[in-house]
């Protein structure tokens, strides 16, 4: 169950990043070109970044890198920090902003505004997300 959620994570690491960086260019090619706004599109980032959360919450339960690691020497730890505390937290955050801007997009008539504002939200979350990836021992790049 660790191992297959572990390489589930990972692996939807790179669809999430594919998803979000997908779901901004088209946003922007949209905004520059004066087009309508696309919410199939926004609807990829927002998906790909849910199923994530639930995967990334089950690991928080189930493995030893999750919240049975939270004590004192976490936070004087830099890796034990990065995986049960900074991680989750920049993560959560991130996915929060992502359906924050996809919920208030879809509200707004006005084309223009409704791309901009996926562009905000998606972008700030986005910088937030590739913040706090675990790089040095993510399974896909090591
Ligand atoms: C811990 C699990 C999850 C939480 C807390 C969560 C939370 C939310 C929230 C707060 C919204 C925004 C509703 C709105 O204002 O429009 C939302 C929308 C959405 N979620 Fe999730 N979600 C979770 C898991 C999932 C999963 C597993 C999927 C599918 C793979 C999913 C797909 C969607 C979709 C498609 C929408 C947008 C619906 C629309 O078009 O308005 N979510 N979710
Ligand atoms: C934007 C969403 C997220 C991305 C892109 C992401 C990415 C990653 C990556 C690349 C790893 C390293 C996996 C490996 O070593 O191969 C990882 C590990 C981990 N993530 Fe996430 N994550 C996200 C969200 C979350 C959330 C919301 C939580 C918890 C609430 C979470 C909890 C964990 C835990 C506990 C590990 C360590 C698993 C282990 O090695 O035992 N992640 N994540």
């Amino acid at each position: 169950m660790l191992t297959g959620m572990t390489h589930l994570h990972s692996t939807l690491a790179i669809v999430l990043l594919l998803a979000l960086v997908i779901s901004i260019i088209i946003t922007l090619v949209n905004l520059a070109g004066n087009k309508p706004y696309n919410r199939k599109i926004a609807l990829i980032g927002l998906i790909s970044a849910h199923l994530q959360l639930v995967t990334g919450l089950i690991l928080y339960f189930i493995s030893a890198r999750g919240f049975q690691n939270l004590s004192g020497d976490t936070m004087g730890d830099s890796v034990s920090r990065l995986y049960t505390v900074e991680h989750p937290i920049a993560m959560l955050l991130g996915i929060i902003l992502i359906t924050v801007g996809y919920s208030k997009s879809k509200k707004i008539a006005d084309a223009k505004q409704a791309n901009k504002t996926v562009l905000i939200y998606y972008i700030i979350g986005l910088i937030l997300i590739l913040s706090r990836i675990p790089y040095a021992t993510w399974s896909i790049l090591n």
